[in-house]
């Protein structure tokens, strides 16, 4: 397809800011000994807040093509929010993306679809782009409505974006029993989520946003199955959590993408 594959290294709660930047540099020289053709695959890391500006000075130091974001932003601008960090802030650092909308964000703060909604907004006003994160828990995969309700999730938080916006957009799909259990989703399955993106995002808005818009697969991915996902039609890489914390892993499924 003429969508670029992406793969997206989401750091979690780990690294200090010295031990991510010297990832960053393991990284990339694993990266340039390998040739890696970064025009071919674009490659993003999701560190801490507080490892963000030491990410930023050592790429733009080095003249690194490996792009980085943030793994939540504010819905508001500036103010008296305590903790909250805005999307200027993050644009600032020379951030690409914003993860939007994860599980465990989803699970462990008051993050809901109003909210997403609000933060898929403050990214795009600051020029970046969300990667929108959806997926069914076991509950509704059990029950064989997984692919509506991760439609669904995509429809909630897209239906008032402009074609502009949507096109910008990055759609994660997670399904939450596969991320941290090496429980893989198959590749049908990753395939037929990201062509239900697909459809949906040609019916609410047209079909160059449906092609335009990039669907990324996490949970539980790795060097053993990232080939046979990505050989998808319309899976365009990879959001990667445990696998993204092991240099020479990550290094290995960048090269498989
Ligand atoms: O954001 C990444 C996902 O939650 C996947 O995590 O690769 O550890 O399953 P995982």
């Amino acid at each position: 397809s003429a969508r670029t594959p992406m793969v997206a290294g989401n750091w979690k709660m780990n690294f200090d800011h010295l031990e991510a930047t010297a990832f960053v540099q393991r990284f990339a020289k694993n990266l340039r000994s390998r040739h890696f053709d970064f025009s071919r695959c674009e490659v993003a890391l999701f560190p801490s807040f507080t490892s963000l500006r030491s990410v930023q000075v050592l790429v733009e130091s080095e003249k690194l093509r490996i792009k980085y974001g943030a793994q939540t932003v504010s819905v508001t601008t500036q103010g008296a929010f305590t903790g909250d960090v805005s999307a200027d802030m993050i644009a600032h650092l020379g951030c690409s993306y914003v993860i939007v909308g994860h599980s465990e964000r989803r699970k462990y703060h008051p993050e809901d679809d109003a909210n997403i909604v609000d933060q898929v907004r403050a990214v795009l006003a600051a020029g970046m782009q969300p990667i929108l994160c959806v997926g069914e828990s076991l509950e509704e995969r059990r029950k064989g409505i997984e692919l509506d309700f991760a439609v669904g999730q995509v429809h909630d938080v897209t239906r008032d974006l402009s074609d502009e916006e949507a096109a910008k957009l990055i759609i994660a799909y997670e399904p939450v029993w596969a991320i941290g259990t090496g429980m893989v989703a198959t590749p049908q399955s990753a395939q037929d989520a990201a062509q239900a993106f697909r459809e949906h995002l040609r019916a609410t808005f047209n079909e160059h946003v449906a092609q335009a818009v990039r669907v990324l697969y996490g949970g539980s991915v790795s060097s053993k199955n990232a080939v046979e996902l990505i050989t998808e039609p319309d899976v365009d890489g990879f959001l990667i959590g445990g696998a993204a914390l092991d240099v020479d892993e990550l290094t290995r499924v960048c090269t498989l993408t």
